[in-house]
């Protein structure tokens, strides 16, 4: 026997209406989030706004599932032994739309499955990042204007860009130094007079490689390299931007140069490997 001495009113069609309503509203934003995403529109704030909106809605759902439609009761059963399980009294007061709310349930679930789904297959190595850089292709600044192997003096560090692509793309920013020519250990050949260029981009997590470590006094120095600011990666430069040191997993790509008859730096073929940062190492 057993006694309900704080009984709620049943719920109302209406607020079982108004969790299946916010339910869907709540699965429209959440697809919104992910069509936004394959579309490219990386709008941050409407990309903020769908997802933050598809988990509001998703709140007021369960604020108003728990509020109003739930049965709450507290009872006191007293709990004899009874022959027949099935013959306990269910004390539940039904949800009278539960096919509705299911089928509400599942597609927000669906949905936030798919609005989740989707960035995270964008996580890992880029398999087809553009690459602008091709055979005769020159080497401008900033501005625009062509780079000539007079302007990389020793010692000095030059950023340069592939002429009329996008400077952008991960592969375009290009840094230029120039070594003796006697001292580079690798890829010789893609280093006229000395001019080396590397991809700007760390290979650890992206950040751009800001920094040449030009020794002073070769027999007690460490010889020259780039270094990364961020998490200090060091790439040495004579041997084909090999990891020096620090948590970079890979090379940094290296560009071959040709030098034209006018002393125009040009490419003379595509970087060495893919620009940007690794996925566990696993790139070229
Ligand atoms: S991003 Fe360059 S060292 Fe981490």
């Amino acid at each position: 026997m057993s006694e309900v001495f704080d009984r709620e009113p049943p719920a109302s069609p209406k607020a079982e209406l108004l969790v299946a309503a916010l339910l869907g509203g709540a699965a429209v934003l959440a697809v919104a989030f992910a069509v936004l995403l394959v579309a490219d529109r990386h709008d941050t704030q409407l990309l903020g706004l769908t997802l933050g909106g598809a988990f509001a809605l998703a709140a007021a759902a369960l604020v108003v599932t728990a509020r109003l439609v739930l049965p709450r009761e507290r009872a006191i059963e007293e709990r004899p032994e009874l022959e027949h399980p099935e013959e306990r009294p269910s004390l539940a007061v039904p949800v009278t739309r539960r096919r509705l709310l299911a089928a509400a349930a599942g597609a927000a679930a669906t949905a936030f499955a798919a609005a989740l789904a989707v960035p995270v297959s964008a996580i890992g190595p880029a398999t087809s990042d553009p690459d602008p850089w091709r055979r005769g292709r020159r080497l401008v600044d900033e501005q625009g204007t062509p780079l000539t192997a007079a302007d990389i003096a020793l010692g000095s560090f030059v950023t340069a860009f592939p002429e009329g692509a996008d400077p952008r793309v991960i592969a375009s920013p290009v840094v230029l130094v120039r070594d003796d020519p006697g001292k580079i250990r690798t890829r010789r050949s893609w280093a006229p007079q000395g001019i080396l260029a590397f991809s700007k981009i760390c290979t650890h997590a992206g950040c751009a490689v800001a920094l040449y470590r030009k020794p002073t006094y070769e027999p007690t120095s460490k010889p020259p390299a780039l270094a990364c600011p961020c998490h200090y990666s060091v790439f040495a430069t004579r041997e084909g931007g090999k990891v020096e040191s620090g948590p970079a997993g890979r090379p940094l790509p290296q560009l071959p140069l040709a030098i034209g008859p006018d002393g125009e730096l040009r490419a003379a073929g595509p970087l060495s490997g893919s620009a940007g940062p690794a996925w566990w190492s696993i790139r070229r």
